[in-house]
């Protein structure tokens, strides 16, 4: 079995509240059982935190014997170096994932340390990015 974990950071833990018209009424914890029954052949673990020193720990933690990273670090993509040079460090492959189509919004949000070392990136597909980067693996 495929051991996979999807990462969120900042700000992910209020889909369904937060600016609906952007990220849709789904909550995290409500999507997750849909994919999981939807998934029963992948183990899919899940990991939110808002604190940039926390996702690295959690990339270091995983990162060596998981399948696969599922990585939405949400605005920490723009601006963490830290989180960008974890991606690099671990051997596991993460594809990073958005919900939004992040180009065709603030240009603050067309940088990515991630995808430089990711495996690939998937946006603007909603909650489906996740679906699509589980479905990579
Ligand atoms: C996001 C896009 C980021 O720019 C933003 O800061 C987020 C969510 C997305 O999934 O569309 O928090 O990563």
């Amino acid at each position: 079995m495929k051991k996979l974990i999807i990462i969120n950071g900042p700000n992910l833990n209020l889909l369904g509240k937060r600016e609906p018209n952007i990220y849709g009424s789904l909550s995290f914890t409500e999507f997750l059982e849909e994919v999981k029954i939807k998934y029963p052949k992948v183990s899919i673990d899940y990991f939110q935190s808002n604190i940039e020193g926390e996702l690295i720990d959690k990339l270091q933690e995983v990162g060596f014997t998981y399948d696969g990273i599922v990585l939405n670090a949400a605005a920490y993509t723009h601006t963490s170096v830290g989180i960008g040079d974890a991606v690099k460090a671990i051997e596991t492959p993460v594809v990073e994932v958005h919900i939004s189509n992040t180009f065709n919004r603030e240009e603050f949000r067309h940088q990515s340390f991630i995808s430089p070392n990711a495996k690939g990136v998937i946006l603007g597909f909603g909650l489906q990015s996740y679906e699509l980067a589980i479905q990579s693996f």
